[in-house]
């Protein structure tokens, strides 16, 4: 099930760790490439020989005594997925705070492939407010936590704090490994449009892009052959490209748009541009009053929603009101696929914000509510609901 996925296993100090020598083993079993990494700490609970043994592989913990430079923690990194079991209330409290004061935390803060914690800990440090603060910003950024279940813990009391069982680790990784969107080729536009008015200048909006990025970091998790074209410069694991204005965004969408199974435009692409920028920097002593003239820009969603295609295009509205009378008129006159609709008279969400709650519609304007949540899950439910 696993075959030739690489399996990056990081144990911190609980009493669970022993239980990770059988996880270590069924991954080896499904064919997995196994490396494990550890915090000091849980040296107290596990030794390096053990793991080393049934990894067959070197096992890592923080060494500063090395001859030669060797940054672990960014080789590490190439592992496809980062399975933390036990993640110990300090542990988490510490990712979900970039702190990196040992390998496995650095390891971490590096990672930009799937990580999957399994929380392991006394019922009353999971119930601990700081530390559900800190599962609820790892949830949001994108890490797949793995709930711990109720019963007997070691410390003699029962209540919930004991880690999920291996073989709910193994399912929930290769469910992550999956890989749903393995093989589709995924377009994703992001940001706003900066039209310029002279070489310093440009009239745009407050799209901060953070929606099209995470579309695209999900969809990349989830398999995607993902290309990012972005108003902004974006350094990803997949192809990025930059266009600022609306006739480069338009002229990057329609170079790329071959072969692309889906195309998801989340760029706020201004409606007018300037007519003619100034090639120059326009000096405020040149005139008291500045007219600037400004004409149509193409409408990119609906040029490719009418052309002849093979890709499910995806189209996103910003309504100030009356969001889904809006949002319906919006789809037949795009003639998109998929329209998802934001409102954006509300401050807590939408520009700007991590967080969102959208509609989705589509061509036979079936609605789908998706409640307030990070963008992050947002984007999964989306990529869920298209690629359904
Ligand atoms: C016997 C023993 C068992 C422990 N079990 C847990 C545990 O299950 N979960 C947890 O969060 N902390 C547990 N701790 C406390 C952690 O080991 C401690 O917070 C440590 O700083 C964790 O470090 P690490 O996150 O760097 O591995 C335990 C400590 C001891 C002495």
């Amino acid at each position: 099930m696993l075959t030739g996925k690489n399996i990056l296993i990081g144990i911190t100090g609980g009493i669970a760790a022993y239980k990770i020598c059988e996880l270590i083993r069924i991954y080896k079993k499904a064919n997995a490439n196994v490396r494990v990494v550890l915090t000091p700490n849980a040296l107290n609970f596990v030794t390096k020989l053990t793991l080393q043994t049934l990894s067959n592989s070197e096992v890592y913990v923080e060494n500063f005594e090395i001859d030669e430079y060797k940054p672990e923690h960014i080789a590490l990194t190439e592992a496809d997925i980062f399975v933390i079991a036990p993640a110990s209330a300090n542990t988490i409290s510490k990712l979900a705070n970039g702190i990196c004061d040992n390998l496995l935390l650095s390891t971490a803060c590096a990672f930009n492939r799937p990580i999957l914690i399994a929380p392991a800990m006394n019922t009353n440090m999971w119930n601990n407010p700081f530390v559900q603060e800190n599962i609820s910003k790892l949830s949001n950024n994108g890490y797949h936590i793995l709930e711990p279940a109720s019963g007997f813990l070691a410390c003699g009391t029962t209540g919930i704090g004991r880690m999920r069982e291996i073989d709910d680790i193994f399912a929930k990784t290769v469910e992550i490994l999956g890989q749903k969107l393995k093989g589709k080729k995924i377009l994703i536009t992001a940001g706003g449009t900066k039209e310029k008015i002279d070489p310093v200048r440009y009239i745009s909006n407050s799209s901060s892009g953070k929606m099209g990025l995470a579309l695209a970091d999900i969809a990349y998790s989830m398999g995607a052959e993902v290309t990012l074209i972005s108003t902004f410069k974006a350094d990803k694991g997949y192809r990025t490209i930059l266009a600022e204005t609306a006739l480069e965004m338009e002229k990057a969408v329609k170079e790329n748009l071959a072969d692309q199974d889906c195309v998801i435009m989340t760029a706020a692409v201004a409606d007018y541009r300037v007519k003619a920028p100034a090639e120059q920097k326009i000096k405020k002593e040149s005139t008291d009053n500045l007219t600037l003239e400004l004409v149509k820009n193409p409408d990119i969603l609906k040029d490719i929603s009418k052309m002849e295609r093979k890709s499910i295009i995806v189209g996103f509205c910003a309504e100030s009101e009356n969001l889904i009378e809006n949002a319906k008129i919006k789809i037949q006159n795009k003639g998109c696929d998929y329209l998802v609709a934001n409102d954006i008279s509300r401050k807590d969400i939408g520009f700007n914000s991590n967080e969102n709650e959208v509609y989705i519609l589509d061509k036979n304007l079936n609605i789908q509510h998706i409640e307030k949540d990070s963008k992050i899950n947002i984007a999964k439910q989306i990529l869920e609901r298209v690629f359904e």
